[in-house]
Parts: C-alpha cells; sequence; structure tokens
C-alpha cells in the first residue's frame, strides 16, 4: 500500500484514506493506493461497504497540476491509468461511500462520482474546474456529471468550471446525503445502511440524460455563452462538446471522445498558459527576503482619506471583507456625492442578483462618513485616496502621522507619485507602503502593493495578505514611477496611437488587440478611463522628455478640444447616452491632419503589426522592469497584467506570451521596429541577453529564485 493511501477497518466497514497534504492531489502514488485498497475490500469476506475519505483539510482536490507540464514535455508518463482504477472501483463488490469535506474539484470530483454513493459535510463544495487550467475534465467527469446532475447543470459545471455548494449538489442528486457533525461518524452509518444492498453505478444512470430536442437547445445556448464570456479559449467548447457526447453516445464511447478532447487541450499553448497562470497568483505571495511567519498586524479598522472614484470603492471592498471603515473628505459635497456613489453601487448589486439586500445594507453600515480626522486615532489601518498632487498627499500624511496611533499603516492609492517622497512627509517611513488599487476599486482584483525605500517587512506583509482577505491578487512591485502596471501601459498606449497616426483606423488599431484577445483595444480603454488623466501627468512631467523623441500628437489635441472620452461623450469615439461608441470620422480626419503636418508618412498597416507593435512595447518594459528589479519575477508582471489590464488568461501574461512566442523571434521583431521608429524601440538589455545565452524569461525566475 502506498503511503498516501492508508486502509483501516472498522468491524465490517472498511476505510480508505487519502494523505496528501495540502490538498490531497492525485500524485504519483495515490491511485495505486486506492487500487490496492479496492483489491483488498473486494478479496476481504468480513467487509460489507467500504468509505473513501480525504485526511486534512480536504477531499481530493483533483489531479496533481505539477504532473501535466512532465507529462506534455515527455518526462513522465501516467502511473496508473486512472480511468480505468475508477471504473474497478464501481465494479467493487461492496458498496463505496465517498465521504467528502473541503472540496472534491476536477479528478476528485471524478473519483467521488465512481463511488456508488456520496456523502458531504455542509460546508463541501464540488466542481469541475479543468477549464479554468486550459484542459477539461479527463477521467469520464464529463459522461458521469450529466447522468448525476442532469445535462443543463453538467455543461455549466464543465464549461464554466465554478463549483457549488453541498446544499445545491444534493439538490442535484450529486451527493446523496448532506452529514452534520463528524463526517466519517455518519459516513460509517450511512455506510451500514447500504451495506448489502444493490449498489447504483453512476455510469449505467442515463434517465437525466435529456431528450435531442432539449439538450440542443442547451448545448446552443451554451456555445453561444462561451463565445462571448470565454472568447477565444479551446477548453470551454471542448467541455461542451465532451458533455453533448454522453447525450448520444455510450458510457464507453462518451469517455473515449472525451480522452480525445482532454489530450488536445492539455498539449495545447492555451493550457500551458493557464498552468503558468495557476502556479502564479500563488507564487507571486511569496517574497524572497520576507519570511511566511512574518508577524502581521491585525488590521480590524481601516481609515480612508477622498471619497471620490477610488475611495469609494476602496471603502467598498475593506466593508465586503466585513472590515469597518471610516470615510473621509475634505467637504460635505464630496462626501455626499461619494456615499450616493457606493449607495447606487451597492443597490445595483442586489438588483442584479449579487448581493441580497441584508448583505448590502449591512456592509453600508459599516462605511462611517466623516469630515474630521476623530475615528481615525483607533484605526489600524488608512489608505489615502485624495487628488494627485505630491504637495497635498505631503499634507495629509504629515495630518495622519500626528493623528494615527503607532504601528497603524499609513498607505497611498496613489498611481504615479514617489512613495518614498510621500512617506518623508512622516516621522514614521517604516509604516508607509503604497496600495495601488484599480478603478472600479470594489471589482478589479488586482493591488499592486508599491514597496517604499522603508517599508517595514510587517507592513508589506500585512498588505500581501490583506490582498487575500479582500478577494484581490497582491503583487509586490518597487517604487519607480508607473509602477509596474501603469509603466509599461504608457509604451502599450504610445504605439497604439502612433499606429493611428502612421494610417491605422481607431477600429483598426482596438480591434487588432481585441482580437488578440485583450478585454478592450486600447483606444478604447483611454476613453473609459479618461483621456484627460494621461494628459495631466504629460503635462507634469513634460520636462522630462527627451529633445527630438517622437511624442503622440492625437491624446493632447483631443484633450485640448475638451475630447476626454466618455465622460464627455467623446474621445477617440463618440458616445450615445447608453455610452455605446461611434465611429467619428472627424477624429479620423484631424488625425491625418495632425500627422502629416508633423511630416509622419501615412502607409497601409497590418493587423499583425498593430498587435506586434503595442504587445511587444509592453514586453521590452517589462523586460527593462524585471533588470531593474521593480517586479521580483516575470510572473509578477503576467499576473498583474492578467488582473488589473484585461491581458487573456489563455496567453498566460505578456511575458509567458514572450516566452511562447519564442525571445529570438520577439528580439528580431523589436529590432525591425527600432530600425523604422527609432530608440523608442532600442531592446531591453535583459531581452538580448537572454536571447544570447538561450534563455527564457521563465528561465530567469527560476534563477532568481534559486539565488534568493
Ligand atoms: N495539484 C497540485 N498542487 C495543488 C493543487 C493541485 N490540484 N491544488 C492546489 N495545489 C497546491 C497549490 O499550488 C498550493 O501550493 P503552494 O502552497 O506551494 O503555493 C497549495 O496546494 C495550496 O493551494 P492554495 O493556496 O490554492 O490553497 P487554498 O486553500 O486557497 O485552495 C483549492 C485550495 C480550492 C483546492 C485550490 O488550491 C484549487 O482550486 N486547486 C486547484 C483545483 C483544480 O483545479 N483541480 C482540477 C485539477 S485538473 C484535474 O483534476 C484533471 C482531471 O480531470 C483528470
Ligand atoms: P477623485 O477626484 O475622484 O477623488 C478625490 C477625492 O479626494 C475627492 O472627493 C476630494 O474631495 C477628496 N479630497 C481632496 N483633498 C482632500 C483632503 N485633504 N482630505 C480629504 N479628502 C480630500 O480622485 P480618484 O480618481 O479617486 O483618485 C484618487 C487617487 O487614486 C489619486 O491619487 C489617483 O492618482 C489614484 N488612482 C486613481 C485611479 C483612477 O482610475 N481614478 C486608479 C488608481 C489610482
Amino acid at each position: 500500500m502506498s503511503e498516501l493511501v492508508q486502509l483501516t477497518k472498522d468491524n465490517d466497514i472498511a476505510i480508505i484514506t487519502i494523505n496528501n497534504p495540502p490538498v490531497n492531489a492525485l500524485s504519483p502514488g495515490v491511485p495505486e493506493g486506492i487500487s490496492d485498497a479496492i483489491e483488498q475490500i473486494d478479496k476481504d469476506p468480513n467487509v460489507r461497504a467500504a468509505i473513501l475519505i480525504g485526511g486534512g483539510r480536504t477531499f481530493v482536490a483533483g489531479a496533481d497540476i505539477k504532473e501535466f507540464g512532465k507529462i506534455t514535455s515527455g518526462q513522465t508518463r501516467r502511473g496508473v491509468a486512472f480511468l480505468p482504477l475508477l471504473l474497478r472501483i464501481e465494479d467493487c463488490s461492496k458498496p463505496v461511500i465517498m465521504a467528502i469535506h473541503g472540496t472534491a474539484f476536477g479528478g476528485g470530483l471524478e473519483l467521488a462520482m465512481a463511488g456508488h454513493y456520496r456523502v458531504g459535510s455542509p460546508t463541501a463544495q464540488v466542481g469541475q474546474p479543468e477549464v479554468k487550467l486550459g484542459i477539461i475534465p479527463g477521467a469520464a467527469g464529463t459522461q458521469r456529471l450529466p447522468r448525476l446532475a442532469g445535462v443543463l447543470k453538467a455543461v455549466e459545471m464543465c464549461a464554466v468550471g465554478n463549483p457549488i455548494k453541498a446544499d445545491e449538489a444534493l439538490k442535484l442528486g450529486i451527493i446523496d446525503r448532506i452529514i452534520e457533525g463528524d463526517l466519517l461518524t455518519g459516513a460509517m452509518a450511512f455506510a451500514r445502511e447500504v451495506a448489502g444492498k444493490p449498489a447504483p453505478k453512476t455510469r449505467e444512470r442515463n434517465e437525466k440524460l435529456g431528450t435531442p430536442e432539449r439538450n440542443a437547445g442547451i448545448f446552443a445556448a451554451a456555445r453561444e455563452l462561451a463565445d462571448k464570456k470565454q472568447r477565444g479559449m479551446m477548453a470551454p467548447v471542448a467541455a461542451i462538446d465532451a458533455v453533448e457526447a454522453a447525450t448520444h453516445l455510450s458510457f464507453e464511447e462518451g469517455c473515449q471522445a472525451e480522452q480525445k478532447l482532454f489530450t488536445d487541450c492539455l498539449f495545447s499553448d492555451q493550457s500551458k498558459s493557464m498552468i503558468h497562470v495557476f502556479f502564479g497568483e500563488r507564487e507571486v505571495s511569496k517574497i524572497p527576503d520576507i519570511p511566511k511567519d512574518t508577524p502581521l498586524i491585525a488590521v480590524n479598522s481601516v481609515g480612508v482619506v477622498g471619497a471620490g472614484t477610488m475611495g469609494g470603492g476602496i471603502a467598498m471592498s475593506f466593508a465586503n471583507a466585513g472590515i469597518p471603515v471610516a470615510l473621509k473628505d475634505a467637504d460635505q459635497a464630496a462626501l455626499d456625492r461619494g456615499l450616493a456613489t457606493i449607495r447606487k453601487n451597492y443597490a445595483n448589486s442586489v438588483k442584479r442578483g449579487r448581493f441580497t439586500q441584508q448583505f448590502a445594507d449591512e456592509r453600508m453600515a459599516l462605511i462611517k462618513p466623516t469630515l474630521t480626522y476623530d475615528d481615525f486615532q483607533s484605526v489600524d489601518m488608512v489608505i489615502e485616496a485624495v487628488f494627485e498632487g505630491m504637495e497635498l498627499k505631503k499634507q495629509v500624511f504629515g495630518e495622519l502621522d500626528r493623528v494615527c496611533k503607532a504601528g497603524a499603516i499609513l498607505a497611498s492609492n496613489t498611481s504615479t507619485l514617489n512613495v518614498d517622497e510621500i512617506a518623508s512627509a512622516t516621522s514614521r517611513p517604516e509604516s508607509v507602503i503604497g496600495t495601488h488599487f484599480f478603478s472600479p476599486a470594489n471589482v478589479m482584483r488586482l493591488l499592486e502593493v508599491v514597496r517604499g525605500r522603508a517599508s517595514g517587512k510587517n507592513v508589506i506583509a500585512t498588505c500581501m495578505g490583506l490582498s487575500k482577505k479582500l478577494g484581490k491578487v497582491g503583487v509586490l512591485v518597487g517604487n519607480c514611477r508607473g509602477f509596474v502596471g501603469n509603466r509599461m501601459f504608457g509604451p502599450y498606449r504610445r504605439e497604439a496611437q502612433f499606429l493611428v497616426e502612421e494610417g491605422a483606423s481607431v477600429e483598426a488599431v482596438d480591434k487588432a488587440l481585441y482580437d488578440f484577445g485583450m478585454a478592450m483595444g486600447p483606444l478604447a480603454t483611454g476613453d473609459l478611463a479618461g483621456l484627460d488623466v494621461g494628459w495631466r501627468i504629460r503635462k507634469e512631467y513634460r520636462h522630462l522628455e527627451k529633445p527630438g523623441e517622437r511624442q503622440p500628437l492625437a491624446e493632447d489635441r483631443l484633450c485640448e478640444m475638451g475630447r476626454y472620452g466618455q465622460k464627455t461623450g467623446a474621445g477617440w469615439y463618440k458616445y450615445d447616452e447608453n455610452r455605446r461608441p461611434i465611429l467619428d470620422a472627424e477624429v479620423a480626419d484631424m488625425v491625418r491632419k495632425w500627422a502629416s503636418e508633423a511630416g509622419v508618412e501615412q502607409r497601409q498597416v497590418s493587423p499583425e503589426e498593430i498587435a506586434d507593435r503595442c504587445i511587444y512595447a509592453l514586453v521590452n518594459e517589462g523586460a527593462r522592469i524585471l533588470e531593474e528589479g521593480y517586479a521580483l519575477r516575470s510572473v509578477d508582471i503576467d499576473i498583474i497584467y492578467l488582473n488589473g489590464y484585461g491581458f487573456p488568461v489563455h496567453r498566460g501574461g505578456p511575458m509567458w506570451y514572450a516566452d511562447t512566442v519564442g525571445l529570438p523571434k520577439v528580439l528580431e521583431r523589436i529590432r525591425e521596429f527600432q530600425k523604422h521608429h527609432g530608440e523608442l524601440w532600442a531592446p531591453a538589455p535583459l531581452l538580448v541577453q537572454l536571447v544570447e545565452q538561450g534563455k527564457t524569461f521563465a528561465d530567469f525566475d527560476k534563477k532568481h529564485l534559486a539565488a534568493s
């Protein structure tokens, strides 16, 4: 018997326990252990039923994702074939009861469905999240789930990948009983009830497989949804095809169809990218010089300064996590406006069914509006979100320094200013840090945690931990202009503008990037965020521009005309009263005129060039950031772009994408751009170095980890 699986007995009931912490993944040794246990149970005349349960915090959270890379790179062959093992369990002569707590995900749910019965603790969750890794269930999940839960729910669970809770699983028939109290004790009682009775095999149950007429509508709707919400991804479509196979093929043929689709997905670049993202999201929380056991500061109450766009969203984020907030603004009218927006946002969430009225009321009650700092004396953390201006920020931090208790974290939401200079306005720079939320702050998952020169390790560790509590992914970045995300966004949007000035149409630029998979094109994004934001920043930093360096023309001029984007009804596009974009021929004419006055040569620009210019501008700047140490790893940059800038998850982030294309090819293209467009396209030294060494950004990350 494998060390990872134990077989014990309680009189006539056998208990198989999987112990493969932390999540009981089906790593090599686990299937072998289960297989041995089933053989013994079958042979043992004294055993009348068996229970399979997970040791520790969960049932089985799925296949071991680390193994996939080894399979696709040919380093390993699969051990005990999992699919035959599941048939073996189902064919066991004694009923096998799956006792589920924590999560039965992916291969875990497939294992559970091969049992004759399933019982679960009230907090258990089940799901087929494979699609989030760019694959589909690979051990008959798409064949057994519709037989237990019906076609409609099976398609949704396999194609969208979200888990469901025990009570819903019970209603659907995925589990047979919820056990209150000790799970094993309840499972034993259940086992004794069913011992000796004929045991149902999931694979033989066809009563929920529906009719061709009804199923046709379900699959058509699922495909339409996948096309809209999971644009460009192959796994959702494959998952739908596999469930559809269950409805018109035998179980065995359905499994073969599933295997083929599973393998196609597993060996695709998309799946490799999404697995990179899965581990990347966990990797970013690891900071080499900050040990895991760094003491954290308890954050049980916060203050937010500034009740504008960002302050309001930040206050909602904390309230949603159950943390009370004192929300301060400088004048009553601004405070009232801020609160009205928060109230409207909660009302919309209730209307859309995201929150109950009671939840919204409770959260709203956690936000206390104020015009003074009185409540700030006791808070554990303050997030400043006043207008962007160094003098004002310093004034606010000076006041916070006087008011707040020792040890309170003083964070700024600045998007461009130097965190060290802000910290210099206090007597405690070790407590000062940047927390750069993204708009809308209550929705966007990204939080850039900006490490100042003096930021304390406990302050950094607390902010990183806090991001998780707020339902966000925190990424630690260094204190440079624009930090990581916005610093890279500059060259990306610069190239988008240059392309229009060189002859591409506004819609062609946006379409090329949308087709690449970006949530929105770069020009439409500018209109959404407000073109005036960048304009103001550019005006402030104009003195830093190198003489003779090409600068984009159009956005400054559009702003001078009052065309700030959606908020003024016009920017790159015109907007109707519902903020729907309308192409504006006037913009096209104006840009042509400005470009010809500036001597910009007009030409045909291909969609391929548009995508390469914009995406490689991200990559080149990302490489500089990495080299300068403002991001810890290339994967940190990827996670920032996926969660803050709408980069397509199935491409893994800009740096991973560059690795996938091949760095020599990326460098060659960048050199071409340099030849035609000048020194703005000088390749980043790190990129050149990696190409010379035959390495990738992923190799750079490994080296970095080894050194730390
Ligand atoms: N394989 C390998 N490692 C896994 C894993 C898996 N399936 N699931 C989690 N881990 C690792 C994580 O990488 C992390 O490692 P680290 O501590 O070194 O960073 C550790 O386990 C703990 O994971 P989390 O930090 O995510 O812990 P949480 O408690 O927050 O979440 C969870 C637990 C809900 C189980 C979450 O980890 C999760 O969703 N895991 C993935 C589940 C999944 O996708 N399963 C399907 C796999 S594919 C499959 O089964 C194919 C089949 O059809 C054949
Ligand atoms: P905003 O203009 O919507 O809100 C600023 C608020 O601060 C106003 O309500 C104003 O009355 C208040 N305020 C000004 N001085 C104050 C003081 N002394 N005390 C208390 N309140 C005061 O600005 P927005 O967009 O919310 O930006 C706030 C900060 O967040 C800025 O630093 C900005 O750079 C940053 N940021 C903005 C993002 C965005 O998309 N808007 C994204 C990320 C960061």
